[in-house]
């Protein structure tokens, strides 16, 4: 590592976050504890003495992204004194390899090592660090440390890993197996966040729904019931939750805790049962079709969304099909989806990839254009509805055009004469697309 000769009063750092929300949440740890040990954050890589790269290994395109940043740096510490440290899950996945290959980095941490960067920035002599190590417990960094980039939605992460190896899925092997925070910890997080004034919290784990207190066995329906009593906070959102771990209990404890938004993010994957049995996944669809049932039996207004993969091994062309029948019968708010990428240590990459890069980019094509007219027809019949929207911010383009989120987690564009940003606020639905609804402000 380039030996840091600046004190670290002086030290610059700036953070590139590729991924999903919980390296979102592991960078604003990260910044914690670097803000904490007197660095300053910068907001480019050219003014930083310290650049990290929080890493996703999920897909193959998001390695691509990386290695193209990646070679951006390199030219870049040609030009000026600076160190470079790779975190998250492709540094877990390729450890010392990815020194090798890339020579120019000086340190590597997987997503369990975190609490190892205040130890780097002091006793550093110029060598290369490595640490990519499992502890059995999930690390607590004290809760005032973490730097939030936003005044009133935080992230905190409830738990981490994952036990299911689906098949396709590199997660396990990245962010290794389940493990716990203690429920008083995260209880004490969330008020002292209702006290800065935060009002909505996004719980964050890879299966939310196997949450279990390390100390008292609780679940997540009863982690669920103590945030809603905490004065202040008015939204409570998770993700992701498991189909296979999604019960009709689960789905009461939900709709009983007031302050949980009806929104629902719950990964089907393939429409197909065959292919889901491949997958690895647990439930069959017409075990998926009927939580989805009992969700909408008891909170009718649910906003559904889901993760879908194209082109698995072997999906046939009448599989593909039944992904997008299931599509027109749940009628998602909004879907992710993917083209189906090997990756390393998985069953599935063991397995011939067997539908065609081409085909893979046409059925891709064909069911986002299918879900993009199915969500226009949804938001069609919000027009005209008033809606509570919490603000984010104002819209680049225009200073009187704010952006926020409804309670389906929606994106909604409006109009306002005043500065709401970071507030609640009614606006009326005048008109939509098929990815965001548009209004003004209600009197
Ligand atoms: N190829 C394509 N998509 C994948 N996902 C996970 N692994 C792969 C893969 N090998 C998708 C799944 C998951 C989301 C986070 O990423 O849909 O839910
Ligand atoms: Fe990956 Fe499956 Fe675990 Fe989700 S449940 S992280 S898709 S292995």
């Amino acid at each position: 590592m380039e030996k840091c000769a600046k004190d670290q009063k002086e030290l610059k750092f700036y953070i590139h976050t590729f991924g999903c929300q919980m390296n979102e949440s592991d960078s604003e740890r990260i910044s914690g504890i670097l803000t904490a040990s007197g660095a300053k954050i910068s907001d480019s890589p050219e003014k930083s003495d310290l650049i990290i790269v929080n890493t996703c290994a999920v897909r193959e395109k998001s390695e691509e992204k990386l290695y193209s940043y990646l070679g951006n740096l390199a030219s870049l510490k040609k030009s000026k004194k600076v160190s470079i440290g790779v975190v998250g899950c492709v540094a877990q996945l390729y450890r010392s390899k990815l020194l090798e290959k890339k020579p120019f980095i000086d340190f590597i941490l997987g997503p369990d090592n975190y609490h190892r960067l205040s130890h780097i920035l002091r006793n550093n002599q110029g060598e290369k660090f490595i640490s990519t190590g499992w502890s059995p417990e999930l690390h607590e960094i004290p809760h005032e440390l973490v730097f939030r980039k936003s005044n009133i939605s935080a992230y905190l992460t409830i738990m981490e890993g994952c036990n299911n190896f689906c098949s396709y899925c590199i997660v396990p092997f990245t962010r290794g197996r389940e493990k716990f925070r203690h429920k008083h910890n995260i209880i004490r997080e969330v008020q002292s966040l209702a006290r800065k004034g935060y009002k909505e919290i996004q719980l964050l784990g890879q299966n939310v729904n196997s949450y279990k207190d390390p100390e008292t066995g609780e679940d997540f329906s009863a982690l669920l019931k103590e945030i809603n009593h905490v004065d202040g906070i008015e939204w409570i959102r998770f993700i992701t939750s498991h189909p296979k771990n999604f019960s009709k209990d689960f789905a009461s404890a939900m709709k009983e805790a007031k302050k949980v938004c009806h929104q629902l993010h719950l990964p089907i994957q393939s429409g197909s049962s065959s292919v889901l049995e491949r997958m690895n996944r647990g439930y069959t669809r017409e075990e998926y079709l009927e939580k989805i049932t009992f969700i909408l039996d008891l909170m009718p207004n649910m906003s559904l969304s889901t993760d879908i993969i194209v082109g698995f091994p072997g999906e046939t062309e009448e599989e593909f099909q039944e992904t997008l029948s299931l599509l027109k019968e749940v009628r998602y708010t909004n879907i992710f989806s993917f083209r189906y990428s090997p990756r390393p240590l998985t069953a599935a990459s063991r397995e011939k990839d067997t539908v065609p890069f081409e085909e893979k980019k046409r059925r891709l094509i064909e069911l986002q254009g299918l879900q993009k007219k199915l969500q226009l027809e949804l938001n069609k019949s919000q027009v005209g509805c008033v809606i509570k929207v919490l603000c984010s911010g104002k819209s680049k383009k225009d200073p009187h055009i704010y952006t926020g989120r409804n309670e389906g987690h929606q994106v909604v564009n409006f109009k306002s004469q005043k500065n709401v940003t970071d507030k609640f606020i009614d606006v009326r639905i005048t008109a939509c697309g098929p990815y965001s609804l548009i209004g003004e402000v209600s009197p």
